[in-house]
């Protein structure tokens, strides 16, 4: 099996790849990006020198790059996970999220289409998605896998046309496809623009912890690991054609979490109780900001008798841990253009 896994030097796909290459010795595991901000290749240094990892540096939204790629390695399954990521980031510009996650997208089916021709045994396309397509929901009920779609942001907007394009393939040509669509993850290695690593980083050096509105939104929020090992279930055993929503049955408004994970820090900083929680500062809420998301996962469950094997206290300490055993890896990452981003985002502080 030649496997291209898109995204791989993000913060899923790289632990995507590390699963995939530790469990599967006879894959021919490609790793295809473009290392953008977001990617960090230290991130994989554990795996990089094993016999069944490549990694291939390009760009999801060069189609005829692709083209060759594929005609060079003969790929018989992609799972693809590179994407622009941070709401955020898709408010203040756009058009990335339109070019990668949309247009990188139907560059990929395209490549698929080619190279197969037609001939789609043993071949697989699968599409890593976000609950966020689903839009926000009130105070009662859990998103389905019938859920009808109502992206709100522009980066749900480009996941959601994703999604759609991935099955218009299936529908129109017959490319054999598979989605998921998960909740917020959180782990190791995730990049601290996103709300848990940038809290642990700001409270780490003392800083303000920006929490938007009145931090009463709630997000259902699942180990990263646990979304690797749901990906490897539905990349062998799930159905072609089928969507498996996937989340950690672990809902969290994001004030109770960041008092949470500041308790966790003064415990781990050897500071006194309540002594992380005088940083939270309540800043400007994010234009749009969807109120409420949670995924009902019993299809996922059912089906291939997947769970989430970690609950969210060992997962937030084993991240904690993680974080402050890897300074140099937060250090690296928040130098340079981040503090540009931050400036811009956050205001100087
Ligand atoms: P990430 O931002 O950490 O990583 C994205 C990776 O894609 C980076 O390595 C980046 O270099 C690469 N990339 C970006 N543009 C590219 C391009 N044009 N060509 C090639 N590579 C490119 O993202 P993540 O949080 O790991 O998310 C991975 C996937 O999972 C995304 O598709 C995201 O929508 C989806 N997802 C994320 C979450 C979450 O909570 N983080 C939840 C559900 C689904
Ligand atoms: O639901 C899955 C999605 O989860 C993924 O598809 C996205 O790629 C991923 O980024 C994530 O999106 P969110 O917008 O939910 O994650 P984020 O960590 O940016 O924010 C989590 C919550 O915390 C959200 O309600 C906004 C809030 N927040 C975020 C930041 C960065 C703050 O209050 N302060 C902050 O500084």
């Amino acid at each position: 099996m030649n496997l291209l896994i898109t995204g791989g030097a993000g913060f899923i796909g790289s632990h995507v790849v590390r699963l995939f290459v530790e469990s599967y010795p006879t894959y021919n595991i490609f790793n295809l990006d473009a290392l953008t901000y977001a990617g960090n290749l230290q991130n994989l240094r554990d795996v990089e020198s094993r016999p069944n990892y490549t990694f291939l540096k390009g760009d999801i939204t060069d189609a005829s790059f692709l083209e060759q790629l594929f005609a060079e390695h003969r790929f018989d399954a992609v799972v693809h996970l590179a994407a622009e990521s941070h709401v955020d980031r898709s408010i203040a510009g756009p058009m990335a999220f339109v070019q990668t996650n949309v247009m990188g997208t139907v560059n990929l089916l395209e490549a698929c289409r080619r190279a197969w021709a037609g001939d789609y045994a043993g071949k697989l396309f699968y599409h890593v998605s976000t609950d966020e397509v689903y839009g926000s929901l009130g105070e009662n009920g859990l998103f389905t896998e019938q859920t009808p779609y109502d992206p709100r942001s522009p980066y749900s907007a480009s996941k959601a046309a994703s999604d759609h394009f991935i099955r218009a393939w299936h529908h129109t040509y017959g490319l054999p496809v598979k989605l998921s669509n998960c909740s917020n993850n959180y782990g190791p290695n995730h990049f601290p623009e996103k709300l848990i690593p940038l809290a642990i980083h700001n409270i780490k050096e003392g800083r303000p912890v920006p929490v938007y509105g009145k931090g009463e939104n709630v997000r259902d929020w699942l180990y990263v690991l646990d979304h690797a090992r749901a990906i490897d279930a539905i990349f062998h055993r799930g159905k072609v054609g089928e969507t498996y929503n996937v989340g950690g049955v672990n809902e969290w408004r994001n004030l109770d979490l960041i008092e949470l994970l500041c308790d966790v820090m003064d415990e781990n900083l050897g500071r006194e109780p309540g002594e992380s929680r005088k940083l939270i500062t309540f800043v400007k809420d994010r234009a749009g900001h969807d109120a409420r998301y949670a995924i009902d996962s019993s299809k996922l469950m059912k089906e291939l008798g997947w769970k989430p094997s970690v609950t969210f206290e060992q997962g937030l300490k084993k991240t904690v841990d993680w974080y402050l055993a890897n300074g140099a890896w937060l250090e690296e990452v928040t130098s340079g253009h981040y503090q540009q981003y931050y400036a811009r985002q956050y205001g100087e502080r």
